[in-house]
This record gives structure tokens, C-alpha cells and sequence, in this order.
């Protein structure tokens, strides 16, 4: 694992931004694989500003994104679907046929996880997968486990991401209790991938995630084993690892 240590979240935002610009430029019909959550939401204003600044063109970009809430439609505006057109997708010339992401409106999971896993598989897999990192060491929507899902699937959501998540809701009985989420199977397929981390509250998880032993109770911790990955995290997301 490569790690990159930045002084705070601009720079990580700024970094992430520019490995994403390059793999664009590498490869214009790339296959990104994109994360929601406010941790990527500053590089993707920071590709967003290459974009108008003309640096960059997303007309091949194909964009394939981690998770869903279920039960949630497109037009909710709690909805990942509606957070990628908001924080990104509106703002560049990605084509909407481009971008993938599973619906939240379907409700035979069985069905919509083997779509989204079919979908996948069609795009000819991820280049460049970002990542961020829940507090109980998730990613995407893959909670602590017993084992690592293979595949897309649907996920009962614990407790303590219900209560993270509680922010961006009225009411803590607004926030759905399942999503549709790659399977860390599925992410470990990508090429590269990029997991950003920002802040002190991540920083005994990012520990557990680096320097500990790789289990499914720390889902992240699986990415010790992938030939190809850049972290990313600032100054308070390191302080517990140079211990
Ligand atoms: C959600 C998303 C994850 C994200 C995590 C962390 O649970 N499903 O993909 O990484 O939140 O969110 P934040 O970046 O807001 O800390």
C-alpha cells in the first residue's frame, strides 16, 4: 500500500484529483469507480474546476458507483443516485448512459445485486476504484461480517452506520436499514484503487485497517492484499499510525 500523507483534507482532495485527472487522460474511456460520502466530495470539486478550466473531458468516462440505499428512488435527494448528480455528474460532460450506479427502487434485491454485478462484468471491470472509509472500517456498504461478501449484494446496515448516516436525514427513522453495495469481492477486482481518509475520528480505524490483522470485522483491511493501492489521508487520519 502507498501511502500519501497531506497536510489536511484540501490537499488530500487535491491529490486524489490528480490521479483521478491522469487516469483520464491515460484512458479517456476509463471506468471509474466512484464512492459517495462527504470524503470525495472535494476532489470532485476539484475535477469539476478542471473541467471548466478545460483540462479535462469525461464524454468516454464510464462511471460505475459502490452502493445504494434500497428503498430510496433516484429523485430522492438522500439518494447516491441524486449525490452524483449534484457533486459531480451535472457539472461535467459525463453522458448519463455512462453512469451506473444500483437502484434503490427495486426491491427484489436477488435480481437488482445480479443486474449491477452483470453490469459490472459488461464494463470490463474497474480501473481506478476511490474509496472511503466508514467509521466501523466499511467500505461501500459492506459492514463488519463474519465473512467478505463476494459479489453485489443487499446489506443490513448496523447500528453505528445509521447513526453516522442520521446527519444527512430529518429523522433517524428516515435513514433506510438496507442499501445495495459492491461486494468487496467486486472491489477488489479494480486495477487501482485510491481509498481516501480525512480527520482524527478515522484515525484508530485507519490504524486497525493499515497495520492490522485482515479480517472481515474490518472490512477494509482486506486492501493489504490488493497489488494496487494509493491511500491518501491527511495529518489527523495518520496520527495514530506513526505510534
Ligand atoms: C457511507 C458510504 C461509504 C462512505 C462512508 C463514509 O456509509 N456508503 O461509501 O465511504 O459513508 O462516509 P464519509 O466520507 O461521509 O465519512
Amino acid at each position: 500500500m502507498k501511502i500519501y500523507r497531506t497536510a489536511d483534507y484540501q490537499e488530500m482532495s487535491r491529490t486524489a484529483a490528480m490521479i483521478l485527472a491522469a487516469q483520464i487522460r491515460l484512458k479517456p474511456d476509463c471506468v471509474l469507480g466512484l464512492a459517495t460520502g462527504s470524503t470525495p466530495v472535494g476532489a470532485y470539486e476539484e475535477l469539476i474546476r478542471q473541467y471548466r478550466a478545460g483540462y479535462l473531458d469525461f464524454s468516454q468516462v464510464r462511471a460505475a458507483n459502490l452502493d445504494e440505499y434500497r428503498g430510496l428512488t433516484r429523485d430522492n435527494d438522500q439518494s447516491y443516485y441524486y449525490f452524483m448528480q449534484q457533486n459531480l455528474f451535472k457539472h461535467v460532460n459525463i453522458r448519463p448512459e455512462n453512469t451506473f450506479i444500483p437502484d434503490g427502487s427495486r426491491q427484489d434485491s436477488d435480481e437488482e445485486c445480479a443486474r449491477y454485478e452483470a453490469v459490472l462484468s459488461q464494463l470490463g471491470g474497474v480501473d481506478l476504484q476511490i474509496l472511503g472509509l466508514g467509521h466501523n472500517g466499511h467500505i461501500g456498504f459492506n459492514e463488519p461480517a463474519d465473512t467478505f461478501a463476494k459479489v453485489t449484494h443487499c446489506v443490513d446496515l448496523t447500528r453505528s452506520t445509521i447513526e453516522a448516516n442520521r446527519r444527512f436525514f430529518e429523522k433517524e427513522e428516515d435513514v433506510p436499514r438496507q442499501a445495495y453495495s459492491m461486494g468487496i469481492g467486486t472491489i477488489m477486482r479494480a486495477k487501482k484503487i485510491l481509498l481516501l481518509v480525512s480527520g482524527s475520528e478515522k484515525a484508530a480505524i485507519l490504524r486497525e485497517v493499515v497495520a492490522g490483522p485482515v479480517t472481515p470485522r474490518v472490512p477494509a483491511s482486506i486492501l493489504q492484499f490488493h497489488p494496487d493501492v494509493t491511500l491518501i489521508a491527511d495529518e489527523a487520519a495518520l496520527s495514530r499510525l506513526n505510534a
